[in-house]
């Protein structure tokens, strides 16, 4: 259930809050309010931590952020810095599990359930409940589907375009697992590490990009 009073009073903070950024609009890190950057940030996670309703398994602990994401959120709307994002990079490849199996590979037909599948994670799922990728919200995949986002390239023909062997499916596994071993900061959530995904759905989501007889290939 929501809380009325909770959202009004959060609604206050951040009216106040875009009052204050305007304020320091085009004046850099500190505006004539005297509002500088980290203040603003600290007033915006104030405001989120003062209007969280936790509800079912999604509790305020949804807030704290790891250190990859408090580099990114510091970094946000501006390039990393090479060496830092090449650290990031490091870090994030080196924690990737990958499966037992000697190359990554699944079932298409169950890999394209899953990136059809935008559940799993919200108040309304049960801790324990399998989830999806919800890869359609990003990215346009087998072209049956006409409804699909673009922040994220076309994956449409990836197999046919990028091959079909070992070393793709490895990257292609990896990528899915963590996006940002490839790309620090991306803005594709990272599947495996998040524990969003299991490694067979990863590998299932691996054939529907690459298998032959997926529709993605033809
Ligand atoms: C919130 C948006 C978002 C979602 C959801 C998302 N992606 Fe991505 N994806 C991106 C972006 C942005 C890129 C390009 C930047 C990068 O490489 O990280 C990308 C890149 C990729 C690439 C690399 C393409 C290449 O040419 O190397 C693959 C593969 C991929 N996504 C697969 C998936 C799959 C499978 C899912 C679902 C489990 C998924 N993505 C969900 C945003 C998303």
């Amino acid at each position: 259930m929501m809380n009325k009073k909770n959202i009004s009073m959060a609604g206050a903070a951040l009216i106040a809050l875009a009052v204050a950024l305007a304020g320091c609009a085009g004046m850099g890190s500190s505006g004539s309010n005297g509002i500088s950057d980290a203040e603003a940030a600290r007033l915006a996670q104030e405001s989120m931590k003062a209007s969280f309703v936790t509800s079912g398994i999604a509790s305020i602990d949804r807030l704290t952020q790891d250190e990859l994401q408090r580099i990114c959120t510091e970094y946000a709307g501006k390039e990393v810095p090479k060496d830092i994002a090449g650290k990031i990079e490091k870090a994030q490849l080196s924690a990737i599990v990958m499966p037992a199996t000697d190359t990554p590979n699944g079932s298409w037909q169950e890999g394209e359930k899953i990136a059809q599948n935008g559940r799993g994670l919200t108040f309304s799922d049960k801790a324990g409940d399998v989830g999806g990728g919800n890869c359609y919200a990003c990215h346009q995949i087998a072209p049956q589907e006409i409804s699909y986002g673009n922040i994220g390239p076309s994956l449409y023909n990836y197999g046919k375009l990028r091959g079909q062997g070992k070393e793709i499916a490895d990257y292609t596994y990896k990528k899915i697992y963590n996006a940002q071993a490839f790309s620090a900061c991306s803005n594709m959530p990272r599947f495996g590490h998040q524990k969003i995904l299991t490694q067979a759905q990863i590998m299932d989501l691996v054939a529907l990009l690459l298998d032959p007889k997926s529709p993605v290939n033809q």
